[in-house]
């Protein structure tokens, strides 16, 4: 069976809950597509977790600042700029992200939930403070040149990457209000996530669970385990507009 995407129009809280794939067409790598994808060149346990930055902090340092550098050589793309419209034509849209860059905000969303922290709010590896020193724009030639971390300019800790490391709690405040939303909407899209990691995975069955209708919305078709649960097969930059135009015709 179909979406209807008149049920886009007549919803009255709509939840987005976003993955590295809606950012792909803005140039930034996804962590888990064949070939393109982080994980696929780069060991995560090597680099996204504390241990790997005990172990080698200017490996780790290095990585998230060439993430941070595509991310500022990056545009948001019209996935990005749809939800941020959709925000604007609906009651209500409550955009919950997995992604650590800030491409949501600058197409002009607001009050995103970072599941999974960001890249733009780097903090004291040993006292937590948020770190507010200046960040040179870096110039790292390739992924894995390493950097020496800048130091805390309150108990001259190392300066670590503001992200959820795998092992790590998620923000206490930002799961609470995602699952608030899940459990309160009537639609979810579901935009470009593999669906792989928990906590945040959960996100669309709690939604499914109550009665809201699932859309996901990825070139891979995800498994539609309910009666309520639809894929819409393309690439966030195409599916999204369409499905605004078809909603609000
Ligand atoms: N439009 C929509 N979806 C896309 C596009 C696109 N243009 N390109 C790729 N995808 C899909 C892929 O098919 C895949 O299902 O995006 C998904 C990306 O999946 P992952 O790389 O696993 O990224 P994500 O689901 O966000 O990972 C979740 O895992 O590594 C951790 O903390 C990291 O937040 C991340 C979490």
């Amino acid at each position: 069976m179909e979406f209807d995407p008149k049920r886009l129009a007549r919803a009255r809280h709509v939840v987005v809950f976003s993955g590295a794939g809606v950012s792909a067409q803005s140039g930034i790598p996804t962590f888990r597509d064949a070939l393109t994808g982080l994980w696929e060149h780069f060991d995560p346990a090597r680099l996204a977790t504390v241990q790997a930055f005990r172990e080698d902090p200017a490996l780790v340092w290095g990585w998230y600042e060439w993430r941070r550098q595509k991310v500022l050589e990056a545009q948001p793309n019209a996935a990005h700029l749809t939800i941020a419209e959709l925000a604007r034509r609906l009651p209500r849209l409550t955009l919950i992200t997995q992604n650590v860059d800030d491409l949501h905000e600058r197409a002009g969303s607001l009050d995103v939930l970072h599941l999974h922290g960001s890249l733009h709010a780097p903090k004291c590896f040993a006292c937590h403070r948020p770190f507010t020193g200046p960040l040179p724009l870096p110039s790292l030639p390739e992924q894995g040149a390493r950097l020496e971390p800048p130091r805390c300019t309150g108990c001259n800790g190392k300066i670590r990457p503001g992200v959820v490391w795998f092992g790590e709690a998620l923000p206490e405040r930002m799961l609470k209000r995602a699952v608030q939303a899940a459990r309160e909407c009537d639609l979810l899209l579901s935009v470009g996530t593999s669906g792989l990691v928990q906590p945040a995975a959960r996100i669309p069955h709690l939604a499914l669970q109550q009665g809201a209708c699932v859309v996901h919305i990825n070139p891979q078709p995800q498994p539609c385990t309910a009666p309520g649960e639809y894929n819409l097969v393309g690439r966030a930059g195409e599916v999204l507009p369409h499905l605004l135009d078809q909603a609000f015709a």
